[in-house]
């Protein structure tokens, strides 16, 4: 079958088998089924880059629920499991009125795979409302509890990414929001100025989340309408020597200077600056609006889209010599 409608960049890749699994029972007994010796798991297909047929049984994770394992006058802790669509879980939370996810509206993808790249934006990442999630071990068959330092979150980056990956499968998360007294982050400049547009002085997590919504609308491409998968590199981060000559020869450039005296520069006016923003080849292209995100038209290969990000890495190296790493998972 076509992975198409499986994968937010839209990549036409064929698997040799297909299932769907909606329970934890499910995707053990599909992870075991002896007479596919290859699996390749599929969530949200949000932050993949399918550049191979999949030969392999695709198992498609389509376990839902949310539920409140815990509460006190403060605080929720909800249990979600992995197959729950992200933006559906932020707006429940909305209904409920629950916070900490606001700011992470709108990001395409499931909860199951949000701790494998710790999912931000705008000021916030996941990792700030996690407690804990469930995994399985592919190897035992067994269901492993992991905590929040065992995820060993970074800048989109964990455990999921580095030693774990390939071995566990993210069944479901807990996450720890607010009741009252929310704990709002406006000090980002879109939000501030998305707020100030529309008068709002006393923000509520609604509030800051259509806003989050209006500023991603505004920059972001759609993924069912062009085919992408958010941001394709990691903005780099590179140390004060670099820093400061990049800096002496690029005054303007903006950039944040993090806590450890590392400076992280955004990699999208990186490659704005190398004149790729908005460029189309065939049906690859990187968006018109933001030059982190590159595009599928409609009916680009995978390779079509890694040559262009190789094409813009290379000439970001050459022009800044800064290294871009791509965030997006390759399928090779
Ligand atoms: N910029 C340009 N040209 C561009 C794009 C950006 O000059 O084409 C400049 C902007 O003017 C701004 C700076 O780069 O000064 C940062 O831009 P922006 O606020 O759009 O954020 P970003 O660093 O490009 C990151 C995340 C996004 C997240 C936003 C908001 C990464 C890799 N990306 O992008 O995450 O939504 O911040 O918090 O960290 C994603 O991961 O898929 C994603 C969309």
């Amino acid at each position: 079958i076509s992975l198409k409608e499986y994968n937010t960049f839209g990549i036409d890749a064929k698997a040799s088998y297909f299932c769907e699994v909606t329970s934890v029972e499910e995707l053990k007994e599909a992870v075991a089924l002896p007479n596919y010796p290859n699996k390749f798991i599929i969530s949200g297909g949000s932050n993949m880059l399918i550049t191979t047929n999949i030969n392999a049984l695709v198992i498609h994770i389509a376990i839902k629920g949310i539920s409140i394992s815990k509460e006190d006058s403060a605080n929720v802790w909800l249990n979600v499991m992995a197959g729950e669509n992200w933006h559906n879980l932020v707006l429940w939370s909305l209904d409920h009125n629950y916070g900490g996810l606001e700011n992470m509206s709108l990001i395409p993808g499931n909860t199951g795979t949000a701790p494998i790249q710790n999912i931000g934006a705008y000021g916030v990442e996941l990792k700030d409302s996690f407690v804990s999630c469930n995994a399985l071990h592919i190897k035992s068959g067994e269901i492993h509890s992991f905590t929040k330092e065992e995820c060993k979150f970074g800048y989109r980056d964990s455990f999921f990414k580095n030693e774990g990956k390939g071995k566990y499968i993210i069944t479901s998360v807990v996450l720890k929001l607010t009741k009252k007294d929310h704990n709002l982050k406006v000090s980002y400049g879109a939000i501030k100025t998305e707020l100030q547009k529309n008068n709002i002085t006393k923000p509520t997590i609604k509030d800051v989340s259509d806003a989050v919504i209006a500023i991603r609308k505004s920059k972001l491409p759609n993924p069912a309408e062009i085919g992408n998968s958010g941001s394709f590199f990691k903005n780099p981060i590179v140390d004060k020597l670099i820093f400061d000559n990049f800096s002496q020869n690029n005054p303007d450039a903006p950039f944040y200077a993090l806590p450890d005296n590392t400076y992280k520069i955004p990699a999208g006016w990186l490659i704005e600056q190398c004149g790729f923003k908005g460029k189309r080849y065939g049906d690859a292209g990187v968006h018109k609006n933001q030059a982190l995100v590159l595009v599928n038209y409609g009916n680009a290969t995978g390779n079509e889209i890694l040559e262009l990000s190789k094409k813009i890495q290379n000439s970001v190296l050459e022009k800044f010599n800064i290294q871009i790493e791509a965030e997006v998972n390759i399928i090779k």
